[in-house]
């Protein structure tokens, strides 16, 4: 099996290195393909990768190159973990926003359509060269924002399936504080990539007994801070949120939060100078404590489930990934993307059924899913009117002096990468 990593220079690949070496029964992987345009973190990440799999006796290959063609060339999953811009570009993200006392953020609000904006075009064009080199080959983007980057890659016909971590990680805590297995843990996730709720945890699969009451009467507390919202809200909600809703429902706390601190950009590219310099030296076999302060913890063990599912090599039999709706939201069109618990094997995702939700999510969600149409319209076709219809559409925006305030702040701080402005 040959797996391509597109964005392979990325500080995170240790991470997904570790988890293929860890699960190589899974994921019996023969190939590894990092491609990054970035030489000079490609020796560094490649150099640490071959020592992860010497250290833990996996005898695949791993291979590095800039060539993004010979590096998808003959792969059976090309998985896409790549950021237009780099930190730089998410911190003017993360910043410009809040000048109009909008949410800065990498994938929420004004700021995550500015990535949807420059990511798009890219992804849509490795997309093309990975189907022109063969076919059959699954795509699995990690590229954020995944919502729209999916559903760009899905209206254009491409195998692909989008994935994040935020359900595995709350399959993760929810196991360990319910003192069980986390294969034991079923969530019953709805909702659009980072805007999910978890309206049960059931144990052993889907029609298993519905814990949550419990999760939330012992260990309520743990989950709110998890998710930092606090209880009482959880509890009338009935429901977990993900942090992601706390752009949302605490919206204007953020907001001021934001402003007092360095942005997450600047946070993470001091990591991640520490990590390169660590990466560097040849007695590190593993991958460092420090990785463990980044969002992506567990993204390894996703993707080697979805994509042992996919090859058909096994993996989980249900996963939480983002994919066509085709009427699993009724309320939403059938050409939506959502994230959900699907049945996956080699043919693709099944939504599983969703119950009927409360009107509390339905409105949201509805109301998101026509932004990031929107949104997906303004990355495709480009120009200043669709940039501001897709701002004024968002739930955080709505005001038309918001929406054209940001819509010149989006096009200024990004002319470099797009086409028509
Ligand atoms: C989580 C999200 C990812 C996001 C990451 C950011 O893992 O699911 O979509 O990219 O957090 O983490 P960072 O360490 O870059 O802030
Ligand atoms: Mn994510």
């Amino acid at each position: 099996m040959k797996l391509t990593v597109v964005g392979g220079g990325s500080t995170y690949t240790p991470e997904l290195v570790d988890g293929f070496a860890r699960l190589r029964d899974t994921l019996p992987i023969e190939e590894l393909v990092l491609v990054d345009p970035a030489a000079d973190r490609l020796e560094l990440v490649g150099g640490l990768a071959r020592r992860i799999f010497a250290r833990q006796g996996h005898t695949g290959r791993i291979v590095t190159t800039s060539d993004l063609d010979a590096g998808v060339d003959g792969a059976d999953a090309v998985l896409l973990q790549l950021r237009v811009g780099g930190q730089a570009a998410r911190e003017k993200d993360e910043t410009w926003p809040l000048e109009c006392g909008c949410v800065g953020q990498e994938t929420t609000g004004a700021g995550g359509l500015a990535k949807a904006l420059r990511t798009v075009p890219v992804v849509l064009d490795i997309a093309e060269r990975v189907r022109r080199a063969n076919p059959r080959a699954w795509i699995i983007d990690f590229t954020n924002p995944v919502g729209i980057v999916t559903r760009a890659l899905l209206r254009a016909g491409h195998r692909a399936v989008g994935l994040c971590n935020v359900a595995i990680g709350f399959q993760r805590k929810f196991a360990a504080l319910l003192d069980t297995a986390p294969a034991e843990v079923h969530l019953a996730h709805v909702g659009l990539n980072h805007l999910t709720w978890e309206t049960g945890v059931r144990l052993g699969g889907p029609d298993g007994e519905d814990v949550l009451p419990r999760l939330l009467a012992e260990h309520g507390d743990a989950v709110a801070a998890d998710v930092r919202l606090p209880r009482p809200l959880l509890e009338s909600l009935g429901v977990v949120p993900s942090y992601y809703l706390r752009y949302y429902y605490a919206h204007d706390e953020v907001v001021r939060e934001l402003r007092t601190k360095p942005s997450r950009a600047a946070e993470v590219a001091a990591m991640e100078r520490e990590l390169l310099a660590m990466y560097g030296d040849p007695a590190l076999d593993e991958k460092p404590a420090l990785l463990a302060r980044r969002g992506g913890a567990f993204y390894s063990e996703a993707a080697v489930d979805l994509a042992a599912a996919l090859l058909g090599g096994g993996g989980s039999p249900y996963q939480v990934v983002n994919t066509l709706n085709r009427g699993t939201l009724p309320f939403l069109p059938d050409d939506a993307v959502i994230e959900v618990q699907a049945a996956v094997g080699p043919e693709g995702p099944a939504p599983l059924r969703v119950p009927a939700l409360d009107p509390l999510f339905t409105g949201l969600i509805a109301n998101v899913t026509a932004y990031e149409d929107l949104a997906l319209d303004a990355a495709l076709r480009g120009g200043r009117d669709r940039v501001f219809r897709a701002l004024l559409a968002h739930p955080l925006i709505g005001q038309y002096e918001y929406a054209d305030a940001l819509t010149d702040r989006l096009v200024a701080h990004n002319r470099e990468h797009l086409a028509w402005a």
